[in-house]
């Protein structure tokens, strides 16, 4: 068996202390037990983690966050582990401490919390543990006659936990906004284990410094979320799907656009590209929607309390798109949202993708679709390049396969043209080890010198996840 410090060891007293805290069945260090936790979902990020613990309660989260920090030891918190820039997973480095030896890292998994509290019908609210599924919260506020305002495909995996560190986003956004915007509040425990908690539900409560929202999109470097007090939204059950053939990305965000202000009841619009939609038809077998391709696809959705699909299929006819398709029963819409959704699992399978989420001025979408896919090939002529995202937001992932995972050449092309038009390296899926080199050229000097400050007062020894959001080291 490869002994556990392969990384950089972890003390007995540390490890005596990790398992007094979570028992010894929820510590793990046998390699062949840690591994799933190490990789993360892309195989792009990996490293070795001393320990692997699973706490069952925010005490003991508690007591490991006051065992790590009398040892300095690093952790990393991990929900799902369907993050998709590294920040999940130990470091590949070992973070280093004051005299340069590597720090051991403790992977703090989060699953084990998942206690779901009634739904509160008047307040339209809940609580619910970090390690609660989204697809479990949404089942469970849909069985209350509410829904959750945050979907994505990652659904039966990602964590509430992970989803408020990432502020995640997803398909819904231009209806409900993202994770942060569900928040009412929130318990979390500190580096140095104490816990802050404040989850009455209230709407309002201008009450001091807004932490939940701070918390939000700190991707684990902050605080350890352990549970959350959400807002819950009406569930509009009658649903209508379309896909429109479009000329080009610049189009789709322009239809978009024309929809939002046309059908009240819209809920996504989401983009694809003729390459992708051909690869997701490889990977799951699904049929064509159209006779002939087509450059780029939109797909859109709206969801009503009584049936929408007249007014949605009155207002895409009222475009001028290449071709339409609808679907209102459950399996047409399925079919539709499948050649959106597998994109992921497409790309993963054909290859370790390069992932770059950006963010874009909606109305520069166009001009950015064809101007990246020129940096790409200008770096590397062979790559594969996927582009879909969420247009509604000005969203884009542009995936791109063929390149080494340790060669960023393409990866500074993208984000490079990303910051020169206007946009943001990062829109939903966080900065992670991915882009720490990022952080500074799009956000500026000032700005990374206030963050640094918030993460110095918070976590002064840099135990929280070090290596995610700062470069080393981090503080
Ligand atoms: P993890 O991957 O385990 O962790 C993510 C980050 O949060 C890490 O930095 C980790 O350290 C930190 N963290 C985890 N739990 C906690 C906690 N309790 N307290 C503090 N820090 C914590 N993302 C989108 O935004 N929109 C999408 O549409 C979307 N679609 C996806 C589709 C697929 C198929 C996949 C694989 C991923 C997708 N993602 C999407 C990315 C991913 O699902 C989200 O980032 C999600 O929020 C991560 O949740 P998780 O529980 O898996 O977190
Ligand atoms: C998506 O929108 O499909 C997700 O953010 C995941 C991805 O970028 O592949
Ligand atoms: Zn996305």
């Amino acid at each position: 068996m490869r002994h556990p410090a392969d990384g950089a060891a972890l003390p007995a007293s540390l490890l005596a202390a990790l398992r007094a805290a979570v028992g010894d069945a929820h510590c793990l260090i046998d390699v062949d037990l840690r591994a799933t936790y190490e990789t993360d979902w892309s195989r792009r990020f990996h490293g070795v983690a001393a320990a692997v613990v699973r706490p069952g309660s925010v005490d003991e989260v508690a007591a490991v966050l006051r065992a790590c920090a009398a040892t300095g030891t690093a952790l990393v918190p991990q929900g799902g582990n369907t993050g998709l820039v590294g920040g999940s997973v130990p470091r590949a480095m070992a973070p280093l401490d004051a005299h340069g030896a590597p720090r051991p890292q403790v992977v703090l998994s989060m699953l084990r919390l998942r206690e779901l509290e009634p739904v509160d019908p008047i307040a339209g609210e809940v609580t619910a543990g970090a390690g609660v599924t989204l697809a479990a919260l949404r089942d469970h506020a849909r069985r209350a006659g509410w829904d959750f305002g945050v979907d994505m495909g990652s659904r039966d995996s990602a964590t509430i936990g992970g989803m408020v560190a990432t502020n995640a986003g997803g398909v819904n956004v231009l209806r409900h906004g993202s994770m942060r915007q569900q928040l009412v509040g929130m318990e979390a425990v500190l580096a140095d284990g104490s816990v802050m908690r404040r989850l009455p539900g209230l709407v309002k409560d201008n009450t001091g410094y807004p932490l939940p929202a701070l918390v939000a999109g700190s991707e684990g470097t902050l605080a350890i979320v352990t549970r959350v007090r959400l807002r819950l939204v009406p569930l509009l059950a009658k649903r209508a799907v379309a896909l429109l053939a479009v000329d080009d990305a610049g189009q789709a965000a322009a239809f978009a656009a024309q929809l939002r202000r046309s059908l009240s009841s819209l809920t996504a619009a989401e983009l694809f590209d003729d390459d992708g939609m051909r690869l997701v038809m490889e990977h799951t077998g699904a049929e064509a929607p159209f006779r002939d391709p087509h450059p780029r696809y939109l797909l859109v959705e709206c969801a009503a309390v009584s049936d929408p699909t007249d007014e949605l299929v009155t207002a895409v006819a009222a475009l001028p798109s290449r071709d339409a398709v609808a679907a209102s029963d459950e399996g047409g819409r399925h079919r539709l949202w499948s050649l959106r959704e597998a994109h992921t699992e497409s790309v993963n399978a054909a290859g370790v993708p390069h992932k770059l989420d950006v963010s874009v001025p909606i109305g520069r979408i166009g001009a950015f679709d064809l101007a990246v896919r020129e940096a790409i090939g200008a770096v590397a002529p062979d790559a594969r390049i996927f582009i879909y995202g969420h247009v509604g937001d000005g969203n884009l992932h542009v995936n791109v396969l063929g390149p080494d995972p340790d060669d960023e050449a393409v990866d500074d092309a993208v984000l490079g043209l990303a910051i020169a038009s206007g946009g943001a390296v990062s829109a939903e899926h966080g900065i992670g080890v991915a882009k720490v080199g990022w952080l500074e050229r799009d956000r500026g000097p000032a700005d990374v010198a206030a963050m640094r400050a918030i993460k110095r007062a918070l976590d002064p020894e840099n135990l929280l996840n070090p290596g995610v959001l700062f470069s080393v080291p981090g503080r």
